[in-house]
């Protein structure tokens, strides 16, 4: 069985990491892949005029899955509709912390399972009057418990033990009070609340567990102690910015893959952007766009064959080659050579 990829390069550093994720997985033996390259971002919407061509939408709507690099200025203009193009509800971004690498919190691992289609991102905005704005913030009970479902299956999937909701309900009483509500429902359906049994490790003899927590204070507690969560399941913008700040604590953006995911089609691409500033230079880390790959081949059911680039990619990140970022001289294309030669 063929799968058909679309593969969507983008603008700067997208062009240099993209290539090396195809490479990456045409190494693997065990699964045929065809792929249909498009263009978006901002030199075609140069040429063109539009930052995601139809040809474009086509080629993600036909294929299995997709790998997109990343855009520049027109980003929100490419991977909005995108995500839509998928139909994707949940932005899966895991923070993993990897041996060998000098990161400040060295111990992490853990995954957010971001809601993708409402919250504050409903591009509901007006002005009312001069010098004053709204936005419209919407939460369904269906995408919530969507997304609480897929946390859950997440979870136990992934063998992780714990499973986190975030929310702030006791502010926002009607829309986190629904994502809060709704996503408690399924945890009680598919879990034990947390407690202290979780510290002295039994939690795994009784399945899934889970707490809850305000999201404000889970920041905090995320900087502290992040060895303390697994997977955490959050409204649209808190996932946003829990994860970006959970980047830090592993060692920055060149190192975190993403998947957006829908019911039947999916793309994976790396948390950074198009990084203007080395783009061109032959330096970016492929590593976070190899994750994405990695992610994808789980994603199709390849579980092994993810799991194997994955520990590639730890291998590589440990004993070197490395790139600037991470305090190497080497380059894009070494890092990729390396990780082709470990599988
Ligand atoms: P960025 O992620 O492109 O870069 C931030 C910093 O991290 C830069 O110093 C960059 O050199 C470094 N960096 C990022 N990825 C790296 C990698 N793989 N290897 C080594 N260093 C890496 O974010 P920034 O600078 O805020 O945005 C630049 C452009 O990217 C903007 O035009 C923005 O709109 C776009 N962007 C696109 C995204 C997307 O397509 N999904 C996401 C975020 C930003
Ligand atoms: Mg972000």
């Amino acid at each position: 069985m063929t799968h058909e990829i679309a593969v969507i390069p983008g603008d700067g550093i997208g062009q240099e990491v993209t290539p090396a994720a195809v490479e990456v997985l045409e190494a693997i033996e065990t699964v045929d892949f065809e792929f249909v390259e498009g263009d978006a971002g901002d030199a075609v919407k140069a040429e063109t005029g539009e930052a995601l061509p139809q040809e474009t939408r086509d080629i993600a709507a036909d294929a299995d899955a997709t790998l997109f690099g990343a855009a520049g200025e027109t980003a929100a203009d490419v991977i909005l509709p995108l995500r839509e193009v998928v139909g994707s509800f949940a932005n899966v971004r895991p923070a993993r912390s990897y041996p060998g690498l000098d990161a400040v919190q060295p111990d992490t691992d853990i995954v957010f399972i971001r809601e993708n289609t409402e919250g504050v991102y409903t591009g509901i905005e007006s002005e009312i009057t001069e010098g004053v704005r709204t936005l419209t913030r919407v939460i369904t009970e269906e995408a919530s418990r969507d997304i609480a479902e897929y946390g859950f299956d997440y979870a136990k999937r992934n063998g992780y033990e714990d499973v986190t909701i975030a929310h702030k309900a006791n502010v926002m009483r009607q829309t986190d009070g629904l994502f809060l509500e709704t996503a408690e429902a399924v945890a009680e359906e598919r879990s034990v609340p947390r407690t202290d049994e979780r510290a002295s490790g039994e939690a795994a003899s009784s399945g899934l567990t889970y707490d809850t927590a305000l999201m404000d204070a889970l920041a905090m507690h995320l900087v502290m102690t992040p060895e303390e969560y697994d997977v955490i399941v959050c409204p649209n913008l808190a996932g946003d910015m829990l994860s970006d700040l959970s980047a830090g604590l592993v060692g920055g953006l060149g190192l975190l893959p993403s998947a957006n995911v829908g019911e039947d089609n999916a793309l994976f691409e790396p948390v950074h952007g198009s990084a203007p500033d080395i783009a061109g230079e032959g330096v970016a880390n492929p590593s976070a766009m190899i994750l994405s790959a990695a992610m994808l081949l789980e994603h199709l059911g390849y579980d092994e064959e993810g799991e194997h680039v994955r520990t590639a990619v730890e291998s590589v990140l440990e004993s070197g080659p490395r790139t600037p970022d991470l305090g190497g001289d080497a380059g894009t294309t070494d890092v990729t050579d390396a990780v082709v030669d470990e599988l």
